[in-house]
């Protein structure tokens, strides 16, 4: 007897739940159901799949982020020409994050912030980090996996 994961999982339980199981290409195959609108100093959004060139290095301004809600992501440039990837599902109850600014990344539901250095908690009610994903820096453009 053979277990199945159910083809389609899209959500955030579900998200989480992918993450765990099947990593990011099972995010990759879900799309909206995040808010699209915000950014504020500095922070945006983006609509590209994860996976190869999901920015350019230009499109993450220093000492702020952008996010990339359709794949999950948010890239980050704490310093000028380090980049930084982080999930964009808040650990404490799984919203998406929605805003990046001033240093951290502020999830809309009960306000918890986490740093764009490292995705540490800067402020609860969240008390684990952010987790980090890997950016890859191909000349301009930068992936994420
Ligand atoms: S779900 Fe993000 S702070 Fe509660």
């Amino acid at each position: 007897m053979t277990s199945s994961i159910p083809p389609v999982l899209c959500g955030r339980r579900a998200a989480l739940i992918a993450a765990g199981v099947v990593g990011i290409g099972g995010l990759a195959a879900c799309s909206g159901g995040s808010s699209s609108a915000q950014g504020q100093g500095g922070g945006q959004t983006g609509g590209a799949a994860g996976g190869s060139n999901l920015a350019t290095k230009a499109d993450i301004p220093v000492g702020g982020g952008k996010i990339f809600a359709a794949a999950g992501v948010i890239i980050t440039q704490p310093t000028a020409g380090t980049f930084k990837a982080f999930s964009d599902i808040c650990t404490h109850q799984g919203s998406a994050i929605d805003q990046v600014y001033d240093g951290v990344m502020e999830c809309p539901l009960h306000h918890s912030e986490f740093s764009i250095k490292d995705g540490s908690v800067v402020q609860g009610p969240a008390t684990q980090p952010l987790p980090e994903k890997t950016v890859t820096v191909t000349g301009d453009n930068l992936s994420v996996a």
